[in-house]
């Protein structure tokens, strides 16, 4: 949350700060701002709130420097207007900042009593100031840098700058992302290596609590105590290709019309298609399991409660699956064997890291199945698991969620193998299933005509449920989260045998009941779960297959077809596509952000 880019030595940094913003836009877009320090010798800053557009607006390119910082905001301490945009600044600094200062209020208190006044009411500018405070004193900068941090509690990745002093921009991580970089005589800062790419030539993943000093011909690297820390500076990307949205009109709809081919190239990854077999070189070997813990945040953690079907199923294995959020937090209480897996695209997430950063410190072997191959939790895990869907633009998850399960559903298989619970013949079935799916969501992607014209009606909805079982029980889930994120349309999924037990007070005549339901073995069951409901006036659009859709003629109000699938690995994956489709044209024909929906942020790096 909240992106961070900034430059030093740099030929033309406005447009390096710009460029990086509208790469970084995905971390937060309540308000944007850039600083630089200008040939005049004078700060220049400028900030807007909403998106990078409407700061490009205002920016000057007249004005020409090679330092500075610029920030996009997701709010956290005030709300997203100009005055609470980043840069902030106190007498000669300038500073962003990506996280939360806990004991900023002390803080502000001590140096209010010392006579400095704000004009913010964030959290930021506190910092700015007691650097600033302490250069006044007439501390050395570099002495006040590490005082200024000393003093900080809490999760935050910091970029700041002093008028007069344009050869260094002053960084530090602890708990949010950020790394250093060079390239052509320039130095660099950013939240997201892709905030640089292509001006970037050799970079450093910061650490927790490194302290940076960035020049342009060099990247010093200390500790809290001001020693020098090593750290291995890496060639970086040449270049990461910054997504287009191509014909499509939102990054969305790309990414849902991108899944056959991305599940293709993931599944490639962990199945070996010459003899139909899972490759398992991942080097986790479940037979050494005793209970697999899954953890995740939103989508990620509902792939990870299908998955906790699956294992179940295939390989015997116990699993539990927990929010992020909650586990971190529930001193959770471990058995001998267990091994956690983490679930995440951004692989930043700040509460799935924290819940890593337990269970690696209670000994557990750590696996993380992460899109972003050079994340934290790809640095941190012991086993990377990766998904190869490419960087996700849409703020809403959907070709990472289905990669997340394509991946989850081979190592399902591995699992099964290892433990001696599929034999040949078995494994070989289940990859079949699972070799079959790109084609299959590209059979479901043809629904979309029929989808766009059920979401018109949708689009009136107040309230709309889901309903699955099993595997689509989690799908459920799925759909209800990508209805109310991008349409703002209240919608709760439910394991339909719950219905009874409580939500069905919620049905009267007109509510819209999405029911996921494939022809499989609970078919039935969710068959009467639809009855209950049509028996009191529900709307019923069934999410089916071909055989499901003729039995259920004149039993729902609205059909859709998918594919007939062979497996239950299959099935959720599948139905994914459809959930995604209703949800992202519910929202076209509300006119809603569809990329960037309000309030929300790609990468959630605070908890
Ligand atoms: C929903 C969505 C979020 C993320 C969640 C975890 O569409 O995108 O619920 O799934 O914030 O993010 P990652 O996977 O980056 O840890």
């Amino acid at each position: 949350m909240c992106g961070i880019v900034a430059g030093t030595g740099v030929k033309n940094v406005q447009t390096l700060l710009l460029e990086g913003l509208k790469r970084l836009e995905y971390r937060g877009y309540d308000s944007a701002g850039i600083a630089l320090q200008g040939q005049d010798g004078r700060v220049h800053r400028w900030r807007a709130p909403g998106k990078v557009v409407g700061l490009e607006a205002l920016l000057d390119p007249k004005i020409a420097g090679s330092t500075g910082i610029a920030h996009t905001r997701w709010a956290t301490h005030g709300v997203p207007n100009e005055a609470n945009a980043h840069p902030h600044q106190a007498g000669r600094v300038t500073l962003v900042h990506n996280g939360i200062i806990e004991n900023f209020k002390t803080l502000r208190a001590e140096l209010v009593a010392a006579g400095r006044t704000f004009s913010s009411h964030t959290d930021t500018e506190v910092v700015a100031a007691l650097f600033d405070h302490l250069i006044q004193s007439g501390r050395p900068l570099r002495e006040a840098w590490l005082a200024t941090l000393s003093r900080l509690d809490g999760a935050f990745a910091l970029a700041a700058m002093v008028e007069g002093e344009p050869g260094v921009v002053f960084g530090a991580r602890r708990g949010a992302p950020l790394v250093a970089a060079s390239g052509a005589g320039a130095g660099f800062l950013a939240s997201d290596i892709m905030a640089i790419s292509g001006k970037a030539e050799s970079v450093v993943y910061l650490d927790e609590g490194d302290i940076v000093f960035v020049r342009p011909d060099n990247i010093e690297i200390v500790s809290a105590t001001g020693k020098p820390v090593e750290r291995q500076l890496v060639a970086a990307p040449r270049s990461i290709t910054m997504a287009e949205k191509g014909n499509h009109r939102h990054f969305m709809q790309k990414e849902i019309y991108e899944q056959p081919e991305v599940v293709g190239r993931t599944l490639a990854a962990y199945i070996d298609t010459e003899d139909g077999k899972v490759s398992a070189r991942n080097g986790v070997d479940f037979a050494q399991i005793n209970r697999l813990l899954i953890v995740g945040c939103g989508t990620a953690s509902y792939a990870g409660q299908v998955a906790e079907y699956w294992f179940e199923k295939l390989a015997g294995l116990p699993v539990k699956v927990d929010i992020a959020s909650e586990f971190r937090y529930r001193d959770p209480a471990f058995l001998t064997g267990d091994a956690a897996l983490f679930i995440s695209q951004s692989g930043e997430t700040a509460d799935t890291l924290e819940a890593l950063r337990l269970c690696k410190k209670a000994g557990l072997q750590t696996i993380a199945l992460v899109n972003s191959p050079h994340s934290s939790m790809a640095r941190e895990a012991d086993v990377v698991v990766p998904t190869l869907a490419g960087p996700e633009i849409g703020v809403a998850s959907t070709k990472a969620f289905t990669c997340q399960l394509t991946a989850l559903a081979a190592l399902a298989v591995q699992a099964g193998v290892q433990r001696g619970q599929l034999d040949d013949a078995a494994e070989e079935s289940r990859v079949a299933d699972l070799m079959a799916l790109p084609g299959l969501m590209n059979s479901a992607l043809a629904t979309e005509s029929k989808i766009d014209s059920l979401a018109s009606e949708l689009a009136h909805a107040s309230i709309v449920l889901y309903l699955g079982r099993n595997e689509l029980f989690p799908m459920a889930l799925e759909g209800a989260l990508k209805l109310k994120e991008i349409s703002y349309i209240h919608a709760e999924g439910y394991a339909a045998g719950e219905l009874k037990h409580g939500p069905i007070a919620l049905i009267e005549d007109g509510v819209d009941v999405v029911v996921i339901a494939p022809h499989d073995a609970l078919f039935s069951k969710t068959r009467s779960s639809i009855q209950e409901v049509r028996a009191r006036g529900a709307n019923v659009i069934a999410i089916t297959d071909e055989v499901g859709a003729r039995e259920l003629e004149g039993e729902v109000n609205t059909v859709l077809s998918l594919p007939a699938v062979n497996g239950a690995m299959t099935a959720p994956i599948i139905s994914a596509v459809a959930v995604q489709l209703l949800a992202y044209y519910i929202a076209v024909h509300k006119g809603t952000d569809v990329d960037q929906p309000r309030n929300l942020a790609k990468s959630v790096t605070v908890e």
